[in-house]
Protein backbone atom coordinates (compact mmCIF):
# COMPACT_ATOMS: atom_id res chain seq x y z
CA UNK A 1 0.00 0.00 0.00
CA UNK A 2 1.55 3.13 -0.94
CA UNK A 3 0.50 6.65 0.43
CA UNK A 4 0.92 9.76 -0.97
CA UNK A 5 2.25 12.80 0.82
CA UNK A 6 -1.04 15.30 2.31
CA UNK A 7 -0.87 18.34 -0.01
CA UNK A 8 0.67 21.40 1.95
CA UNK A 9 -1.98 23.67 1.71
CA UNK A 10 -2.33 26.85 3.99
CA UNK A 11 -4.73 26.37 6.57
CA UNK A 12 -8.12 26.78 5.68
CA UNK A 13 -10.37 29.45 7.78
CA UNK A 14 -13.68 26.88 7.89
CA UNK A 15 -12.90 23.28 9.45
CA UNK A 16 -11.86 21.17 6.72
CA UNK A 17 -13.75 18.27 6.16
CA UNK A 18 -11.43 15.55 5.11
CA UNK A 19 -11.52 11.55 3.62
CA UNK A 20 -9.52 9.49 3.15
CA UNK A 21 -9.27 8.35 -0.33
CA UNK A 22 -8.81 4.34 -1.46
CA UNK A 23 -7.85 3.25 -4.69
CA UNK A 24 -7.99 -0.55 -5.06
CA UNK A 25 -6.46 -2.05 -8.09
CA UNK A 26 -5.21 -5.42 -9.56
CA UNK A 27 -6.46 -7.98 -11.21
CA UNK A 28 -9.72 -7.50 -10.30
CA UNK A 29 -9.14 -3.79 -9.47
CA UNK A 30 -10.39 -0.76 -11.57
CA UNK A 31 -8.07 -0.02 -14.60
CA UNK A 32 -10.22 1.39 -17.68
CA UNK A 33 -9.51 3.86 -20.13
CA UNK A 34 -5.87 3.22 -20.76
CA UNK A 35 -5.73 4.95 -16.71
CA UNK A 36 -2.99 3.59 -14.60
CA UNK A 37 -3.89 3.08 -10.51
CA UNK A 38 -1.89 6.30 -10.08
CA UNK A 39 -4.39 8.31 -12.75
CA UNK A 40 -7.33 6.39 -11.35
CA UNK A 41 -6.33 7.23 -7.75
CA UNK A 42 -5.70 10.91 -8.78
CA UNK A 43 -8.79 10.71 -10.52
CA UNK A 44 -11.10 9.63 -7.40
CA UNK A 45 -9.21 12.38 -5.05
CA UNK A 46 -10.36 14.55 -7.50
CA UNK A 47 -14.14 14.00 -7.34
CA UNK A 48 -13.93 13.40 -3.28
CA UNK A 49 -12.91 17.12 -3.85
CA UNK A 50 -16.01 17.93 -5.82
CA UNK A 51 -18.29 17.14 -3.17
CA UNK A 52 -16.00 19.90 -0.64
CA UNK A 53 -13.86 17.01 0.97
CA UNK A 54 -9.95 17.39 1.01
CA UNK A 55 -8.07 14.51 1.03
CA UNK A 56 -5.95 13.77 3.86
CA UNK A 57 -4.93 10.72 2.19
CA UNK A 58 -4.83 9.24 -1.17
CA UNK A 59 -3.87 5.18 -1.10
CA UNK A 60 -3.54 2.49 -3.82
CA UNK A 61 -4.06 -1.12 -2.43
CA UNK A 62 -3.03 -3.87 -4.53
CA UNK A 63 -6.02 -6.52 -4.60
CA UNK A 64 -5.46 -9.86 -6.02
CA UNK A 65 -9.27 -11.53 -5.20
CA UNK A 66 -11.56 -9.44 -3.50
CA UNK A 67 -12.93 -10.49 -0.29
CA UNK A 68 -16.89 -11.44 0.05
CA UNK A 69 -16.81 -9.91 3.79
CA UNK A 70 -14.50 -6.54 2.62
CA UNK A 71 -13.38 -6.31 -0.25
CA UNK A 72 -9.55 -5.82 1.20
CA UNK A 73 -7.98 -8.39 2.62
CA UNK A 74 -7.36 -8.02 6.91
CA UNK A 75 -4.56 -6.49 7.30
CA UNK A 76 -4.90 -4.03 4.45
CA UNK A 77 -8.10 -3.17 6.35
CA UNK A 78 -6.08 -2.68 9.70
CA UNK A 79 -4.24 -0.18 8.27
CA UNK A 80 -6.47 1.82 6.85
CA UNK A 81 -8.25 1.21 10.64
CA UNK A 82 -4.79 2.68 11.98
CA UNK A 83 -4.68 5.87 9.91
CA UNK A 84 -8.24 6.47 10.28
CA UNK A 85 -7.33 6.80 13.90
CA UNK A 86 -4.49 9.09 13.39
CA UNK A 87 -6.30 11.55 10.66
CA UNK A 88 -10.27 11.41 11.91
CA UNK A 89 -11.74 11.53 8.63
CA UNK A 90 -15.25 12.20 8.00
CA UNK A 91 -15.54 9.86 5.40
CA UNK A 92 -13.63 7.11 3.76
CA UNK A 93 -14.37 7.23 -0.56
CA UNK A 94 -14.08 3.80 -1.47
CA UNK A 95 -13.04 3.94 -5.01
CA UNK A 96 -14.59 0.48 -6.52
CA UNK A 97 -18.13 -0.72 -6.51
CA UNK A 98 -18.93 -2.30 -2.79
CA UNK A 99 -21.83 -4.67 -1.40
CA UNK A 100 -23.98 -3.28 1.02
CA UNK A 101 -22.70 -6.09 3.41
CA UNK A 102 -19.12 -4.84 2.56
CA UNK A 103 -18.98 -1.06 2.86
CA UNK A 104 -21.19 -1.97 6.68
CA UNK A 105 -18.19 -4.47 7.39
CA UNK A 106 -15.66 -1.68 6.57
CA UNK A 107 -17.36 1.01 8.10
CA UNK A 108 -17.44 -1.31 11.07
CA UNK A 109 -13.68 -1.73 11.10
CA UNK A 110 -12.64 1.60 10.07
CA UNK A 111 -15.40 3.05 12.51
CA UNK A 112 -16.06 5.79 9.79
CA UNK A 113 -18.52 6.26 6.66
CA UNK A 114 -17.62 4.19 3.56
CA UNK A 115 -18.99 5.87 0.72
CA UNK A 116 -17.96 3.85 -2.87
CA UNK A 117 -17.81 4.96 -6.24
CA UNK A 118 -21.27 5.10 -6.85
CA UNK A 119 -22.23 6.93 -3.71
CA UNK A 120 -19.97 9.39 -4.62
CA UNK A 121 -20.82 10.11 -8.00
CA UNK A 122 -24.65 9.94 -6.53
CA UNK A 123 -23.12 12.79 -4.39
CA UNK A 124 -21.62 14.82 -7.78
CA UNK A 125 -24.20 14.56 -9.71
CA UNK A 126 -26.73 15.43 -7.18
CA UNK A 127 -24.91 18.85 -6.14
CA UNK A 128 -24.63 19.76 -10.35
CA UNK A 129 -27.98 18.38 -11.42
CA UNK A 130 -29.15 21.73 -13.30
CA UNK A 131 -32.64 21.17 -14.27
CA UNK A 132 -35.63 19.60 -12.71
CA UNK A 133 -35.75 16.25 -14.26
CA UNK A 134 -31.84 16.18 -13.95
CA UNK A 135 -32.30 16.81 -9.95
CA UNK A 136 -35.42 13.93 -9.63
CA UNK A 137 -33.08 11.09 -11.98
CA UNK A 138 -30.39 11.89 -9.42
CA UNK A 139 -33.02 11.71 -6.18
CA UNK A 140 -34.74 8.43 -8.17
CA UNK A 141 -31.51 7.12 -8.24
CA UNK A 142 -30.04 7.80 -5.07
CA UNK A 143 -33.40 6.40 -3.75
CA UNK A 144 -32.43 3.05 -5.57
CA UNK A 145 -29.22 2.80 -4.01
CA UNK A 146 -30.11 3.24 -0.08
CA UNK A 147 -33.09 0.98 -1.08
CA UNK A 148 -30.56 -1.98 -1.96
CA UNK A 149 -28.43 -0.95 0.83
CA UNK A 150 -31.42 -1.33 3.03
CA UNK A 151 -32.65 -4.54 1.95
CA UNK A 152 -29.17 -6.10 2.03
CA UNK A 153 -27.04 -4.99 4.76
CA UNK A 154 -29.89 -4.48 7.35
CA UNK A 155 -31.90 -7.48 7.29
CA UNK A 156 -29.40 -8.95 10.14
CA UNK A 157 -29.77 -5.50 12.29
CA UNK A 158 -32.81 -5.48 12.00
CA UNK A 159 -35.15 -4.46 14.37
CA UNK A 160 -39.30 -4.94 15.71
CA UNK A 161 -40.50 -1.42 16.38
CA UNK A 162 -43.42 -3.03 17.78
CA UNK A 163 -47.20 -1.51 17.08
CA UNK A 164 -47.35 2.10 17.36
CA UNK A 165 -49.19 2.19 14.08
CA UNK A 166 -48.39 5.54 12.38
CA UNK A 167 -45.82 4.49 10.33
CA UNK A 168 -46.74 1.28 10.17
CA UNK A 169 -48.90 -1.89 10.98
CA UNK A 170 -48.14 -3.77 14.19
CA UNK A 171 -45.35 -5.63 14.27
CA UNK A 172 -43.96 -4.10 11.05
CA UNK A 173 -40.19 -3.80 11.33
CA UNK A 174 -38.34 -0.95 10.89
CA UNK A 175 -36.45 -2.32 7.30
CA UNK A 176 -40.37 -2.78 6.53
CA UNK A 177 -41.21 0.84 6.88
CA UNK A 178 -37.98 2.44 5.54
CA UNK A 179 -38.55 0.02 2.64
CA UNK A 180 -42.10 1.54 2.01
CA UNK A 181 -41.33 4.92 2.60
CA UNK A 182 -38.43 4.97 0.33
CA UNK A 183 -41.18 3.02 -2.25
CA UNK A 184 -43.72 5.81 -1.51
CA UNK A 185 -41.14 8.79 -2.40
CA UNK A 186 -39.78 6.49 -5.63
CA UNK A 187 -43.66 6.60 -6.38
CA UNK A 188 -44.06 10.34 -6.26
CA UNK A 189 -40.68 10.81 -8.24
CA UNK A 190 -41.49 8.99 -10.81
CA UNK A 191 -44.82 10.61 -11.21
CA UNK A 192 -43.28 14.39 -10.68
CA UNK A 193 -40.68 13.25 -13.36
CA UNK A 194 -43.36 12.55 -15.82
CA UNK A 195 -44.56 15.77 -15.47
CA UNK A 196 -40.51 17.40 -16.28
CA UNK A 197 -40.75 15.37 -18.90
CA UNK A 198 -43.86 16.68 -20.14
CA UNK A 199 -42.17 20.07 -19.80
CA UNK A 200 -38.87 19.24 -21.39
CA UNK A 201 -40.65 17.94 -24.29
CA UNK A 202 -42.63 21.69 -24.38
CA UNK A 203 -39.69 23.40 -24.34
CA UNK A 204 -38.02 21.67 -26.30
CA UNK A 205 -40.69 22.15 -29.35
CA UNK A 206 -40.47 25.80 -28.20
CA UNK A 207 -37.13 25.58 -29.36
CA UNK A 208 -37.70 24.26 -32.53
CA UNK A 209 -39.62 26.91 -33.40
CA UNK A 210 -37.11 29.07 -32.45
CA UNK A 211 -34.93 29.34 -35.66
CA UNK A 212 -31.24 29.60 -34.02
CA UNK A 213 -28.75 26.62 -34.36
CA UNK A 214 -28.23 24.75 -31.03
CA UNK A 215 -24.50 24.49 -30.19
CA UNK A 216 -23.93 22.06 -27.09
CA UNK A 217 -21.23 21.96 -25.11
CA UNK A 218 -20.19 18.36 -23.88
CA UNK A 219 -17.47 17.39 -22.00
CA UNK A 220 -15.80 15.00 -18.91
CA UNK A 221 -16.74 16.29 -15.39
CA UNK A 222 -14.85 19.81 -14.05
CA UNK A 223 -13.57 20.49 -18.15
CA UNK A 224 -14.84 24.16 -17.27
CA UNK A 225 -18.36 23.46 -19.48
CA UNK A 226 -20.31 25.83 -17.19
CA UNK A 227 -17.99 28.47 -16.87
CA UNK A 228 -17.34 28.62 -20.80
CA UNK A 229 -20.86 28.92 -20.49
CA UNK A 230 -21.72 31.52 -18.54
CA UNK A 231 -17.92 33.36 -20.03
CA UNK A 232 -19.46 33.05 -23.59
CA UNK A 233 -23.05 33.94 -22.43
CA UNK A 234 -22.89 36.41 -19.36
CA UNK A 235 -22.90 39.84 -21.19
CA UNK A 236 -26.00 38.68 -23.35
CA UNK A 237 -29.31 39.28 -22.61
CA UNK A 238 -31.36 38.95 -25.25
CA UNK A 239 -35.12 38.86 -25.69
CA UNK A 240 -35.14 35.06 -27.22
CA UNK A 241 -34.06 33.78 -23.79
CA UNK A 242 -36.84 34.26 -22.36
CA UNK A 243 -38.41 31.42 -23.76
CA UNK A 244 -36.26 29.03 -21.84
CA UNK A 245 -33.71 30.46 -19.94
CA UNK A 246 -35.81 31.08 -16.90
CA UNK A 247 -37.24 27.76 -17.05
CA UNK A 248 -34.17 25.81 -18.39
CA UNK A 249 -30.58 27.39 -16.92
CA UNK A 250 -28.77 25.58 -19.18
CA UNK A 251 -29.67 26.99 -22.36
CA UNK A 252 -28.87 30.29 -23.28
CA UNK A 253 -28.35 32.75 -26.23
CA UNK A 254 -25.04 34.11 -27.81
CA UNK A 255 -24.32 36.30 -30.96
CA UNK A 256 -21.71 35.21 -33.59
CA UNK A 257 -19.69 37.00 -35.36
CA UNK A 258 -21.61 37.62 -38.37
CA UNK A 259 -24.73 38.82 -35.90
CA UNK A 260 -27.10 36.42 -36.11
CA UNK A 261 -27.46 34.19 -32.96
CA UNK A 262 -27.03 31.13 -31.74
CA UNK A 263 -28.52 29.02 -28.80
CA UNK A 264 -25.68 27.52 -26.18
CA UNK A 265 -26.52 24.55 -24.44
CA UNK A 266 -25.03 23.22 -21.10
CA UNK A 267 -24.60 19.52 -20.10
CA UNK A 268 -23.95 17.49 -17.19
CA UNK A 269 -20.31 16.39 -17.05
CA UNK A 270 -19.12 13.05 -18.07
CA UNK A 271 -17.24 10.41 -15.72
CA UNK A 272 -15.94 6.93 -16.05
CA UNK A 273 -17.56 3.97 -15.53
CA UNK A 274 -20.96 5.61 -14.65
CA UNK A 275 -22.95 3.63 -12.21
CA UNK A 276 -25.22 1.73 -13.69
CA UNK A 277 -28.16 3.19 -11.84
CA UNK A 278 -27.19 7.29 -13.44
CA UNK A 279 -27.16 5.81 -16.76
CA UNK A 280 -31.04 6.77 -17.13
CA UNK A 281 -30.27 10.36 -15.49
CA UNK A 282 -27.31 10.89 -17.89
CA UNK A 283 -29.17 9.75 -20.73
CA UNK A 284 -31.98 12.08 -20.39
CA UNK A 285 -29.81 14.99 -20.02
CA UNK A 286 -27.70 14.28 -22.80
CA UNK A 287 -30.40 13.33 -25.41
CA UNK A 288 -30.78 17.31 -26.11
CA UNK A 289 -27.31 17.24 -27.71
CA UNK A 290 -28.45 15.02 -29.90
CA UNK A 291 -31.00 17.67 -31.44
CA UNK A 292 -27.93 19.87 -31.39
CA UNK A 293 -26.73 21.21 -34.50
CA UNK A 294 -22.97 21.32 -33.47
CA UNK A 295 -21.58 20.16 -30.49
CA UNK A 296 -18.45 21.55 -29.07
CA UNK A 297 -16.31 19.09 -26.90
CA UNK A 298 -14.78 20.97 -23.79
CA UNK A 299 -11.42 19.70 -23.27
CA UNK A 300 -9.43 20.53 -19.94
CA UNK A 301 -6.01 20.34 -21.95
CA UNK A 302 -3.82 20.66 -18.67
CA UNK A 303 -5.12 17.30 -17.25
CA UNK A 304 -2.64 14.78 -17.01
CA UNK A 305 -5.20 12.62 -18.23
CA UNK A 306 -6.69 14.45 -20.66
CA UNK A 307 -6.19 11.99 -23.42
CA UNK A 308 -8.50 9.10 -21.55
CA UNK A 309 -11.00 11.39 -21.02
CA UNK A 310 -11.46 12.02 -24.26
CA UNK A 311 -11.97 8.58 -24.98
CA UNK A 312 -14.25 8.49 -22.40
CA UNK A 313 -16.50 11.02 -23.70
CA UNK A 314 -15.98 10.04 -27.13
CA UNK A 315 -17.50 6.32 -26.08
CA UNK A 316 -19.96 7.93 -24.58
CA UNK A 317 -21.00 9.99 -27.59
CA UNK A 318 -20.79 6.70 -29.60
CA UNK A 319 -22.94 5.56 -27.00
CA UNK A 320 -25.60 7.75 -27.50
CA UNK A 321 -25.37 7.27 -32.00
CA UNK A 322 -22.89 10.03 -32.64
CA UNK A 323 -20.34 8.54 -34.23
CA UNK A 324 -19.14 7.95 -37.83
CA UNK A 325 -20.55 11.18 -40.05
CA UNK A 326 -22.12 12.68 -37.15
CA UNK A 327 -18.49 13.02 -35.49
CA UNK A 328 -18.01 16.07 -37.95
CA UNK A 329 -20.91 17.83 -35.68
CA UNK A 330 -18.56 17.49 -33.05
CA UNK A 331 -14.96 19.78 -32.39
CA UNK A 332 -12.84 20.37 -29.64
CA UNK A 333 -12.23 23.48 -27.15
CA UNK A 334 -8.88 22.70 -25.59
CA UNK A 335 -9.28 24.74 -22.31
CA UNK A 336 -7.55 26.28 -18.93
CA UNK A 337 -4.45 27.07 -21.42
CA UNK A 338 -3.72 29.46 -18.49
CA UNK A 339 -2.95 25.76 -16.48
CA UNK A 340 -0.43 25.28 -19.03
CA UNK A 341 3.25 25.69 -18.74
CA UNK A 342 4.31 29.05 -21.35
CA UNK A 343 5.72 26.25 -23.91
CA UNK A 344 2.90 24.14 -23.36
CA UNK A 345 0.19 26.60 -24.32
CA UNK A 346 2.46 28.30 -27.02
CA UNK A 347 2.27 24.90 -28.78
CA UNK A 348 -1.89 24.59 -27.85
CA UNK A 349 -1.74 27.94 -29.25
CA UNK A 350 -0.21 27.51 -32.47
CA UNK A 351 -1.91 24.17 -32.81
CA UNK A 352 -5.31 26.31 -33.05
CA UNK A 353 -4.53 28.97 -35.56
CA UNK A 354 -3.22 26.95 -38.00
CA UNK A 355 -4.92 27.78 -41.62
CA UNK A 356 -6.62 25.34 -43.35
CA UNK A 357 -8.83 22.69 -41.15
CA UNK A 358 -8.10 24.27 -38.01
CA UNK A 359 -6.76 23.20 -35.21
CA UNK A 360 -9.45 23.42 -31.87
CA UNK A 361 -9.37 26.53 -30.12
CA UNK A 362 -6.91 27.27 -27.40
CA UNK A 363 -8.98 28.97 -24.55
CA UNK A 364 -8.99 29.95 -21.05
CA UNK A 365 -12.51 30.23 -19.68
CA UNK A 366 -11.01 31.31 -16.81
CA UNK A 367 -9.37 34.76 -18.36
CA UNK A 368 -11.64 34.58 -21.44
CA UNK A 369 -8.98 34.13 -23.58
CA UNK A 370 -10.23 32.52 -27.19
CA UNK A 371 -13.50 32.77 -26.48
CA UNK A 372 -13.68 34.82 -29.41
CA UNK A 373 -12.22 32.39 -31.67
CA UNK A 374 -14.75 29.81 -30.21
CA UNK A 375 -17.26 32.03 -31.56
CA UNK A 376 -15.29 32.12 -35.20
CA UNK A 377 -15.53 28.26 -35.27
CA UNK A 378 -19.09 28.04 -34.12
CA UNK A 379 -19.79 30.74 -37.12
CA UNK A 380 -17.58 28.79 -39.19
CA UNK A 381 -19.15 25.28 -38.90
CA UNK A 382 -22.56 26.33 -39.33
CA UNK A 383 -21.84 28.39 -42.36
CA UNK A 384 -20.26 25.19 -44.03
CA UNK A 385 -24.30 24.04 -44.06
CA UNK A 386 -25.75 27.48 -45.40
CA UNK A 387 -25.93 29.04 -48.98
CA UNK A 388 -24.88 32.63 -50.21
CA UNK A 389 -27.88 34.31 -51.46
CA UNK A 390 -28.49 38.61 -51.90
CA UNK A 391 -31.53 39.79 -50.59
CA UNK A 392 -32.80 43.64 -51.34
CA UNK A 393 -34.90 44.99 -48.26
CA UNK A 394 -37.33 47.47 -48.77
CA UNK A 395 -37.34 51.06 -48.16
CA UNK A 396 -38.36 51.30 -44.36
CA UNK A 397 -38.85 47.97 -43.56
CA UNK A 398 -36.67 47.91 -40.49
CA UNK A 399 -38.04 45.17 -39.10
CA UNK A 400 -37.52 42.65 -42.20
CA UNK A 401 -33.93 44.39 -42.30
CA UNK A 402 -33.74 43.29 -38.07
CA UNK A 403 -34.90 39.59 -39.02
CA UNK A 404 -32.58 39.04 -41.90
CA UNK A 405 -29.57 40.04 -39.44
CA UNK A 406 -30.54 37.80 -36.71
CA UNK A 407 -31.10 35.09 -38.77
CA UNK A 408 -28.11 34.96 -41.31
CA UNK A 409 -24.60 36.31 -41.36
CA UNK A 410 -24.18 39.40 -43.41
CA UNK A 411 -21.41 39.32 -45.75
CA UNK A 412 -22.04 43.03 -46.97
CA UNK A 413 -24.23 45.44 -47.29
CA UNK A 414 -25.22 48.44 -49.74
CA UNK A 415 -27.42 51.14 -48.66
CA UNK A 416 -29.61 52.17 -52.10
CA UNK A 417 -30.32 56.20 -53.00
CA UNK A 418 -34.08 55.37 -52.67
CA UNK A 419 -33.49 53.75 -49.21
CA UNK A 420 -33.95 49.67 -50.68
CA UNK A 421 -30.91 47.97 -48.73
CA UNK A 422 -28.73 44.99 -50.54
CA UNK A 423 -27.76 42.54 -48.32
CA UNK A 424 -25.14 39.87 -49.17
CA UNK A 425 -25.98 37.04 -47.07
CA UNK A 426 -24.84 33.39 -45.66
CA UNK A 427 -28.19 31.53 -44.95
CA UNK A 428 -28.68 28.43 -43.68
CA UNK A 429 -30.04 25.75 -45.78
CA UNK A 430 -32.98 24.94 -44.32
CA UNK A 431 -33.84 28.84 -44.47
CA UNK A 432 -33.34 29.23 -47.90
CA UNK A 433 -36.93 29.46 -49.14
CA UNK A 434 -38.22 31.30 -46.43
CA UNK A 435 -36.05 34.08 -46.99
CA UNK A 436 -37.03 33.50 -50.62
CA UNK A 437 -40.52 34.22 -49.74
CA UNK A 438 -39.55 37.16 -47.88
CA UNK A 439 -37.38 38.96 -49.46
CA UNK A 440 -38.54 38.11 -53.51
CA UNK A 441 -35.75 39.39 -55.84
CA UNK A 442 -36.68 40.80 -59.83
CA UNK A 443 -36.70 44.68 -58.41
CA UNK A 444 -40.57 44.35 -57.16
CA UNK A 445 -41.13 45.83 -53.75
CA UNK A 446 -42.28 44.40 -51.40
CA UNK A 447 -44.94 45.52 -48.80
CA UNK A 448 -43.77 47.01 -45.95
CA UNK A 449 -45.66 44.56 -43.56
CA UNK A 450 -44.02 41.57 -43.87
CA UNK A 451 -45.22 38.00 -42.95
CA UNK A 452 -43.80 36.52 -39.72
CA UNK A 453 -42.59 33.50 -40.88
CA UNK A 454 -41.54 31.00 -38.14
CA UNK A 455 -39.89 28.39 -39.66
CA UNK A 456 -38.86 25.04 -37.93
CA UNK A 457 -35.87 24.51 -37.60
CA UNK A 458 -34.42 21.47 -38.31
CA UNK A 459 -30.92 19.83 -38.41
CA UNK A 460 -28.06 21.37 -40.71
CA UNK A 461 -26.34 18.44 -41.30
CA UNK A 462 -27.57 14.67 -41.47
P1 LIG B 1 -19.19 19.48 -14.34
O1 LIG B 1 -20.28 20.29 -13.74
O2 LIG B 1 -18.65 18.43 -13.44
O3 LIG B 1 -19.53 18.92 -15.66
O4 LIG B 1 -17.93 20.48 -14.53
P2 LIG B 1 -17.73 21.59 -15.65
O5 LIG B 1 -17.13 20.99 -16.86
O6 LIG B 1 -18.97 22.40 -15.83
O7 LIG B 1 -16.57 22.45 -14.96
P3 LIG B 1 -16.69 23.86 -14.22
O8 LIG B 1 -17.02 24.94 -15.17
O9 LIG B 1 -17.52 23.67 -13.02
O10 LIG B 1 -15.15 24.06 -13.81
C1 LIG B 1 -14.47 23.13 -13.02
C2 LIG B 1 -13.28 23.81 -12.36
O11 LIG B 1 -12.34 24.21 -13.36
C3 LIG B 1 -13.66 25.08 -11.62
O12 LIG B 1 -12.89 25.13 -10.45
C4 LIG B 1 -13.27 26.20 -12.57
O13 LIG B 1 -12.93 27.39 -11.92
C5 LIG B 1 -12.06 25.60 -13.25
N1 LIG B 1 -11.85 26.14 -14.60
C6 LIG B 1 -12.76 26.26 -15.58
N2 LIG B 1 -12.19 26.81 -16.68
C7 LIG B 1 -10.91 27.04 -16.37
C8 LIG B 1 -9.79 27.61 -17.10
O14 LIG B 1 -9.86 28.01 -18.25
N3 LIG B 1 -8.58 27.65 -16.44
C9 LIG B 1 -8.44 27.19 -15.16
N4 LIG B 1 -7.21 27.29 -14.61
N5 LIG B 1 -9.47 26.67 -14.46
C10 LIG B 1 -10.67 26.60 -15.04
Amino acid sequence: MSRKPKDSKPPAKAPERTAIVVHPYGKSGRGTGGRSPEAALAEAAGLTRAIGMTPAAELLVPVSTPRPGTYLGEGKVDEIAALCGELAPEIVVFDGALSPVQQRNLEKALKAKVIDRTGLILEIFGERARTKEGRLQVELAHLDYQKSRLVRSWTHLERQRGGFGFLGGPGESQIETDRRLIGERIAKIRRELTDAVRTRELHRTARRRTPYPVVALVGYTNAGKSTLFNAMTKAEVLAEDMLFATLDPTMRSIKLPGGRSAVLSDTVGFISELPTQLVAAFRATLEEVLEADLILHVRDISHPDSEAQRQDVEAVLGELGIEGNRLDEVVEVWNKIDALSEDDAAAARRRGSRPGPRGPPAVSALTGEGLDKIRDLIEQRLSASETQMKITVAAGDGQGLAWAYSHASVRGRTDKADGRVELKLSVPLDKETVFRERFPTGGKQRSLKPKVARPKHRKLAD
